[in-house]
This record gives C-alpha cells, sequence and structure tokens, in this order.
C-alpha cells in the first residue's frame, strides 16, 4: 500500500517503518498544506500519516487511512475529508503515562504552594516563620477528593495513580458507566485494580460533584459539547479553595471565568498546559498570575514516542490489511 507522511519525520524512523511493514511503498513529503503536495502523489496515496495537511477528497480518490499525529480531531472536523468514508486514526494511546504524571506532578505543585513560591522567588522575598505557616501549609492530598472530568485512557491513568496517593477520585465522562470498553484503544495504561473504587458518573453530575472537588482535573476532547464546559456557573459552584489543572485543550475552560474565580480566591491555584490563544500571547494575564503555573502545551509529551507511533502505525497498516477495524478511530458521530 502507499504511504505518504507529511511530517517531518527522520529517515531512521522511515528505514524502521520499511522494516517493521515490508508491504508499505513509503513516500515522505514534508508539507505544511495541501498544496505543497503534487497533485499525482495525493491521487496515488492510500495511507496518509499527517498532523494538519488534509486533502481535498477528491484529490485523492485511492485514500483509505489518515494516521492523524495528533490525539484531538478538532482542526478536522470542519475539513471535507470529516464528512467523507476515510477512516480517521488519532494519536491517542501515545501519552496517558506521561500525562498523568504530569497531571499528578501538577496536583501535588499546586498542594505545595508551587506558584506562591515561584512568586516569592521573583520578588526575592523570604517569608517570616509566622507567613510560611500561614500561607504555604500543604493542601491536604491525602483523604482529599479529586475529579477528573473526562475518564479516557488519560483519565483512568490519572485516577490510579491519584487513587494510590489517598484521593478519593470522582469520574465524569459523556456516557458514564459502560458494561464493556471496545476494544479500539492502542494503549489503556497499567492496570488499575482499585477502579471499582472511582466514583463514575455521568457529566450532568458536574454541578453537585464540583462543590466536593479539592482537585479538578480536565481532560476531555474539545468538541461542542465540551467547549465552555467549565464556565462562570460551573466555577461558582467548585468548593472554596479548590485547584484546577487543565491539560484539555483551549475553549473547554472559560479563561474569563477562571480567572475571576482565581481572582476572588473561589479557586486557590491553577495549572494551565493549553489556552484559547496558543502560543499565548506576551500581554496574557496568564503569564504573570502568582495563583498560576502555566506550560506551554507540553502535558502530552512522550518520551517513547517515536516507538510508540511506530507500533500504532504497523498495527494499524497488519488491521487494515487484514480487513480488521483499526485501533484509535475517530469517534465520529461523538466528534472526538
Ligand atoms: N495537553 C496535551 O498536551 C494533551 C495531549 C493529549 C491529549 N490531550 C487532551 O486530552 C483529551 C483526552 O485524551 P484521551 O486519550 O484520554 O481521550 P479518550 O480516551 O478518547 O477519552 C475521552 C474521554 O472524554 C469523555 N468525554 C467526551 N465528551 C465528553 C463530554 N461532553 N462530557 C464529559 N466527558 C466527555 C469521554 O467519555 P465517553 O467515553 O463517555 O464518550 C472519554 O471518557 C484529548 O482529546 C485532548 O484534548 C491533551
Amino acid at each position: 500500500m502507499r504511504y505518504l507522511t507529511t511530517l517531518d519525520v527522520d529517515d531512521a524512523w522511515l528505514d524502521a517503518l520499511a522494516k517493521a511493514c515490508p508491504s508499505l511503498e513509503i513516500r515522505r513529503h514534508r508539507a505544511d498544506s495541501a498544496e505543497d503536495v503534487p497533485a499525482d502523489v495525493w491521487a496515488q496515496t492510500e495511507i496518509l500519516h499527517t498532523g494538519y495537511v488534509l486533502p481535498d477528497p477528491a484529490s485523492v480518490p485511492r485514500l483509505r487511512w489518515i494516521q492523524l499525529d495528533t490525539s484531538g480531531v478538532e482542526h478536522v472536523r470542519a475539513h471535507p475529508i470529516w464528512s467523507s468514508g476515510v477512516e480517521i486514526t488519532t494519536l491517542g494511546g501515545i501519552a496517558p503515562v506521561p500525562m498523568a504524571e504530569f497531571v499528578i506532578a501538577s496536583v501535588l505543585d499546586l498542594a505545595h504552594h508551587a506558584p506562591a513560591v515561584a512568586a516569592l522567588r521573583r520578588r526575592r522575598a523570604w517569608p517570616s516563620p509566622a507567613e510560611r505557616l500561614a500561607s504555604l501549609t500543604p493542601l491536604p492530598v491525602d483523604g482529599a477528593t479529586l475529579t477528573v472530568v473526562g475518564y479516557g485512557r488519560i483519565g483512568r491513568e490519572v485516577a490510579r495513580i491519584a487513587h494510590t496517593l489517598g484521593l478519593a477520585v470522582v469520574a465524569l465522562s459523556r456516557r458514564g458507566p459502560r458494561a464493556e470498553e471496545p476494544d479500539i484503544h492502542f494503549d489503556t495504561g497499567r492496570p488499575f485494580e482499585h477502579a471499582a473504587q472511582v466514583e463514575h458518573l455521568p457529566v450532568s453530575a458536574l454541578p453537585e460533584v464540583l462543590a466536593r472537588t479539592d482537585y479538578l482535573v480536565v481532560v476531555v476532547p474539545l468538541t461542542p459539547e465540551t467547549a465552555g464546559l467549565l464556565g462562570e456557573r460551573e466555577l461558582g459552584r467548585i468548593k472554596p479553595g479548590s485547584c484546577v489543572v487543565n491539560v484539555s485543550r483551549g475553549g473547554v475552560v472559560d479563561e474569563t471565568a477562571l480567572l475571576a474565580a482565581l481572582d476572588a480566591g473561589r479557586v486557590r491555584y491553577a495549572a494551565m498546559d493549553v489556552f484559547d490563544d496558543e502560543p499565548l500571547p506576551a500581554d496574557s494575564p496568564w503569564w504573570e498570575h502568582d495563583q498560576v503555573l502555566v506550560t506551554p502545551h507540553i502535558a502530552g509529551l512522550a518520551p517513547r514516542y517515536s516507538e510508540q507511533v511506530l507500533d500504532l502505525v504497523c498495527t494499524n497498516v497488519l488491521r487494515i490489511e487484514e480487513g480488521r477495524p483499526l485501533l484509535n478511530r475517530a469517534d465520529r458521530a461523538a466528534g472526538y
């Protein structure tokens, strides 16, 4: 099958792909837009591996499958290829473990006042013993409640580690608990022996759950349903003094509402990895906020990325050749 990548992958990765999938005819054409790829190349392509370079369906008569280099599909939903018959698979399953580690590191950082400590450092201020006791005594973690909004691959790994730290875990998802998870995921993380102890509820329980949440972790895809999911009304209901960790996508958490909740002291601290505007503009209020940790959309970076993507692509090449369902298919009906 004819495989085209528009990504800036190196020769070693392509050599490894050729070795692992000898049936592929491999072509690399680094591109920033569909126009950068010659029409005859598009016309031949059967498998496309890309991030954001999406062809007009009419130009790719042989295309059967697009492997995205992203875990979200929000940039594909408005493109005509979304409503074509071409299979679309995502990178989900590459990052759950490092992402969950990132989330838990953020929870512990916020509990130990990392934003306030960084602000003191910027001002070269050493607090008195009384000030330390009053404002830098850690927030409880063991025995506190962590709510994870989005209980997919990443949310489950967050729940598993949080449980080992003694946090009570509440998980919210669109459909709530399901009898059986379909076998469509590339990597679902480590087995979670104590999964039954997670309080898994449908997202309609959000208002009630927020009132008892100490740490709110947001890790849902950006869809028309999740846009603005955490707005002024919801953040107005969150337990006073709680912390927010947002690793989802810009647009899910209403930034104006979260800034207001932080300024009012209702939310004590926030760790923000994703923003409405990326790169974050130099004049954004997030940069300087003393109650906030800011990271440049790095939560999903994975140390074994190349090896895992190779494994995912090869597994799906085998599946498409055998006529079996592909792993990580975007759910067109659900929009993610
Ligand atoms: N910051 C980063 O660098 C980074 C990196 C990777 C991923 N992400 C973000 O993390 C998201 C989750 O990744 P994943 O691999 O865990 O995804 P996943 O396995 O597809 O799981 C998605 C979860 O979100 C839930 N969900 C979808 N729509 C919802 C809604 N309207 N209300 C409540 N829950 C909803 C789903 O519930 P159902 O099963 O009930 O539908 C499912 O539990 C990605 O889509 C992406 O936005 C960020």
